[in-house]
């Protein structure tokens, strides 16, 4: 089969060094990729959003099946015009990625079917939500209804923060037309844990738990980013934890879908707190976490085509899903400054020392091919992910392949994966 992906992140990469090793997959493409990316794929530098270019690129290569990696073209209709136009693709269609593309409709969601979620409140006027501020207690979390960048969400201490909060999203447009609605919710504690699983409409099955890391600085401080670095699995997501979400959570959100006449096929990547009270959703994704694809898929043993294909199909049920029994934590590397001012075009060396036969990869985000070689070519460079048989030996791997790799300005968390010391000896 001809394989196009849509995206040019570390997860794309993390994609498509899972399609490489598919026995389905003959030619690889993807649109826009990045310098890691076109060692396993053609590229086009078509733009994610540019659905008209992707769908002739489409038919110009023949391509069998189309894998749509970011939530944006996912929330703005691709997969359907792809379908409209013959093509089989991966992922939800438009009336299901709103699961991840409106706050609003994901929470009313969980609660006309009783997902555990935190209490909220939604808003189309400014002056009803300033109003409604005066009865909440705080800290509250205040939600731009739509995609927003990873930026929607504010978490304000008292009162005049949240004042402050809710004119920035509603009246001063922050976050532009993902604010003419918010979602007004209560603050959760606990421990945050992401879920990726696989949907065909009807069967969920889990892949791996997966914990990010959004804060840029060390200790979570600093300012919210993309994600520096995740582990894989998370042992604070036990069993029986993930016994009480198959049963109370994601089996019932495909069943809700479904209900809605909103099928949803594809990766639904469940944002879980685990509080006091037991698990309850943070926030939908419609897709792949990035970077927790990056320790989520070098671990799992299936052909990734056929489970994507299965869920397509409808046929998930037959697929037994499986992964490797070890550990896997990713450090970005990134340019110091990010998420807010960088520099760019540096030159990057010692790409060539990583062997992923010895559980070793290292996930392009934003780099370049030029005639100087590979540079930097955004906030968030590499993802360094690396297996182990636990995940202390999975972290100290990672970090001694982070010393494999020099850019300038390089800068990346020396404490992702922390939180595993609070189990001692893991395995
Ligand atoms: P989201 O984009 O909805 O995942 O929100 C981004 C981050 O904000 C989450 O990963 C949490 O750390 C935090 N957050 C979101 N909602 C809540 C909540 N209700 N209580 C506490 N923290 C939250
Ligand atoms: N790592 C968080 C996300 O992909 O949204």
């Amino acid at each position: 089969m001809n394989i196009l992906i849509v995206g040019g992140g570390g997860r794309e990469h993390a994609i498509a060094d899972a399609v490489k090793k598919s026995e389905k997959a003959d030619k690889i493409y993807c649109c826009p990729g990045n310098a890691g990316i076109a060692e396993i794929a053609e590229c086009a530098d078509i733009p994610v959003m540019e659905f008209g270019r992707i769908v002739k690129y489409a038919k110009e290569k023949e391509i069998d099946f189309v894998i749509v990696g970011p939530d944006d073209p996912l929330v703005g209709g691709l997969v359907d015009e792809l379908e409209a136009a013959g093509i089989r693709a991966f992922g939800p269609r438009k009336n299901a990625a709103i699961l991840e593309g409106s706050k609003a409709f994901s929470k009313d969601l969980m609660k006309k079917y009783n997902i555990p979620t935190a209490e909220y409140a939604v808003f189309t006027d400014a002056a009803e939500a300033l109003a409604y501020l005066d009865t909440c207690k705080f800290p509250i979390v205040l939600k731009a209804d739509g995609l927003a960048l990873g930026k929607g969400v504010l978490i304000c201490q008292d009162r005049d923060e949240a004042r402050n909060g809710v004119k920035e999203i509603m009246l001063d447009k922050k976050f532009g037309t993902a604010g003419n609605k918010m979602v007004i919710e209560e603050f959760m504690t606990g421990r945050e844990v992401s879920v990726l699983t696989f949907c065909d409409g009807k069967t969920i099955k889990v892949m791996s738990s997966a914990q990010d890391h959004k804060r840029a600085g060390d200790g979570d401080t600093g300012l919210n980013t993309g994600g520096m670095g995740t582990f894989s699995p998370s042992p604070f997501y036990t069993k029986k934890i993930n016994d009480f979400c198959k049963k109370n959570i994601f089996q019932p959100t495909v069943d809700a879908m479904k209900a809605e006449g909103r099928e949803f096929k594809g990766v639904i990547f469940f944002g879980l707190m685990l509080t006091e009270d037991g698990p309850k959703v943070l926030e939908y994704n419609a897709r792949f976490g990035d970077p927790e694809a990056q320790v989520v898929l070098p671990r799992m043993k299936n052909d990734i085509i056929e489970v994507m294909e299965a869920c397509v199909d409808g046929s998930l049920s037959k697929i037994k899903l499986e992964f490797e029994d070890n550990a896997a934590v990713c450090v970005v590397l990134a340019s110091d400054g990010y998420p807010v001012r960088y520099t760019k075009g540096h030159l990057i060396s010692g790409l060539e020392k990583f062997t992923e036969e010895d559980g070793y990869y290292c996930f392009h985000a934003g780099t370049k091919k030029t005639s100087k070689g590979i540079v930097t070519n955004g906030g968030r460079v590499l993802g360094i992910t690396a297996k182990g048989e636990n995940l202390h030996k999975a972290r100290a791997n990672a970090y001694e392949a982070t010393t494999w790799v020099s850019f300038e300005n390089k800068y990346c968390r020396k404490d992702i994966g922390k939180a595993i010391d609070e189990f001692g000896e893991i395995r």
